[in-house]
């Protein structure tokens, strides 16, 4: 990954529309609905953007669409890039490096996740205070440090704004009545499943969620300056939380079933980002 590169990308994106977002969505597993109500939306086929890799999950749309919503100019991926479907961590993480040279400034990162904490159920909704990362590659390991501004040994403390979590839990509980949960998000590579003593390993570490995303885009937009809101929605009860075996189709039919909520919340933190300067 080269700066040259990430500036390519950007100025292709440019060159398809006028809208110059400064808010950027990552929509997860399921969650693309909400972008159905991006107005003056331009779609830019993943596959069409130089240097940006393609999704392989049926499940992710592949489009980087860029609109407004509620007349708050933002782009929406609707479908992201995971290590399971081949992609390095730096591959998975190119789009944040993009955002950051179309002058992005705020990312709001969502997942399905499953859940470890048992005070949690299928389909809470969980910003996210921190994060787990195991793995030795990471997205920005032996790179061009330009890339990212040059910024190399950064502090990860409060990486997931405190702030702004607690602003937008605010919001959304004042608004809509529901309370969302604050917790820690492991990740695991996947594409299996974990296995019951991993979920009891990842309890006794402190994590409450789990998922195989999200983690590699954040390093970035940390590297990047750029501030983060995570949201992982509960799909399913990870493995050996309950007596149940888990499936793909279980974490869609959860992400269906709370669509409408999810959409409000999506619209409340947009908002609440374009409120702080
Ligand atoms: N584990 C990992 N990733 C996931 C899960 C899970 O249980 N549910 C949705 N994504």
């Amino acid at each position: 990954m080269t700066y040259n590169q990430v500036k390519g990308s950007a100025e292709y994106i440019f060159a398809q529309t006028r809208v110059r977002p400064k808010i950027a969505v990552i929509l997860g597993s399921g969650l693309n609905p909400i972008s159905a109500e991006i107005e003056n939306a331009t779609r830019i086929p993943y596959k069409n953007i130089p240097r940006w890799n393609s999704t392989t999950n049926p499940d992710h749309e592949g489009v980087l669409i860029i609109g407004t919503l509620d007349k708050i100019p933002v782009a929406v991926m609707s479908g992201r890039l995971h290590q399971y479907e081949g992609n390095s961590m730096q591959e998975c993480a190119y789009p944040i490096a993009v955002f950051k040279a179309m002058g992005i400034e705020k990312i709001i990162i969502t997942n399905a996740a499953g859940g470890i904490n048992t005070d949690y159920k299928n389909g809470d909704f969980v910003l996210i205070s921190d994060h787990i990362k195991f793995f030795n590659e990471g997205p920005l390991t032996g790179e061009d440090a330009s890339v990212f501004g040059g910024n190399r040994f950064f502090d990860m403390s409060d990486t997931y704004s405190e702030y702004l979590r607690n602003r937008v839990a605010g919001a959304f509980e004042a608004e809509n009545g529901k309370k969302l949960h604050q917790g820690v998000y492991a990740y695991m590579p996947g594409p299996q499943f974990e296995t019951p003593a991993e979920i009891r390993m990842l309890r006794v570490l402190g994590a409450d969620v789990v998922g195989m995303s999200t983690v590699p885009e954040v390093i970035m937009a940390a590297a990047c300056n750029i501030k983060v809101l995570g949201i992982s929605v509960v799909s399913n009860m990870a493995a050996g939380v309950e007596n149940k075996k888990l499936s793909g189709a279980d974490v869609n039919e959860t992400c269906a079933s709370i669509k409408e909520d999810f959409k409000a919340l999506i619209h409340t933190a947009v908002r609440v980002l374009e409120e702080e300067k």
